[in-house]
């Protein structure tokens, strides 16, 4: 199967990690919007207009299945995306939040996401009595995408960020934007050992695993199919050297114009 997935920047690595670990026989075609990173501090209209986009030029890419792999994306624009996109789409935010099971739960995520509150009514719509607590973390995306996530780069932005989720006594934390899920060492060290960190991923690739389980006949699933293409709308030097760092492959990377119509597959 051909599997579709984007996000801003590098973000989208933690959602192709567990989807290739979870569904390893299959090609990936994964886009990343760099020209327009960061996404969590955009407007609603910006992102509504980027998830068009979006969908326009993965119509053009053959996919079987689509996998959103920004939650702010997904939290403003998955209505875009689904009535646009030819292909099943699967999202971080729904496939997640039927899966919580702790009633106090904290969610770090980007400025736009938070502001739009996804993830607090998606978990009230499968657990109404849940106390959800959101926490914009407007630095973090720019950290980890310039690779200052040492541990001493990152622990006074996280503690800061984290100490009103702690002062409520969460028992679960939600990595509400895909890049956070790269900086979980930092993380866990400044976590209580009794607060269970979630990335949404899992849920996510567990629901693909699924679909693509029941579409894929025997004789496929038992063959080496995976194939990974990358795509970038800017910074192509770079996007090799991250994707050696974060997932070990050294990719052949594509720049591609958004706004262009007309792509070829
Ligand atoms: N990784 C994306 C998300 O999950 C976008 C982050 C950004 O570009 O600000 O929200």
């Amino acid at each position: 199967m051909r599997i579709g997935l984007f996000d801003s920047g590098i973000g989208g690595f933690t959602v192709l990690k567990k989807a290739i670990e979870l569904c390893p026989n299959n090609s990936f075609i994964y886009l990343a919007d760099t020209a327009r990173l960061p996404y969590g501090v955009k407007t609603t209209n910006e992102i509504m207009k980027f998830a068009e986009e979006i969908s326009s030029w993965f119509n053009c890419q053959n996919i079987d299945a689509f996998l959103v792999a920004c939650n702010t994306t997904n939290a403003i624009a998955l209505e875009v995306l689904k009535n646009n996109l030819d292909a099943p789409v699967f999202d971080l935010i729904g496939s997640v939040a039927s899966t919580i099971q702790e009633s106090r739960v904290g969610v770090l995520a980007t400025p736009s996401t938070v502001k739009t509150k996804a993830y607090t009514n998606a978990i009230l719509e499968f657990k109404p009595k849940t106390f959800v607590i959101e926490q914009p973390c407007p630095e973090f995306v720019p950290m980890i995408e310039m690779d200052k996530i040492n541990f001493n780069d990152i622990t006074d932005v996280a503690t800061d960020y984290l100490q009103p989720l702690l002062k409520q006594k969460i028992h679960s934390l939600i990595l509400g934007c895909s890049h956070y899920p790269l900086i979980t060492p930092s993380l866990t060290e400044i976590l209580p050992s009794s607060v269970k960190l979630i990335d949404p991923a899992e849920a996510l690739s567990l629901k693909l695993k699924l679909f693509v389980d029941s579409k894929t006949s025997n004789y496929l699933k038992k063959k080496k199919l995976v194939d990974l293409k990358f795509y970038v709308t800017s910074n192509l030097k770079d996007f090799p050297n991250k994707a050696k760092h974060w997932l070990n492959v050294f990719p052949e990377v594509n720049l591609v114009s958004l706004q262009k119509k007309g792509w070829v597959s």
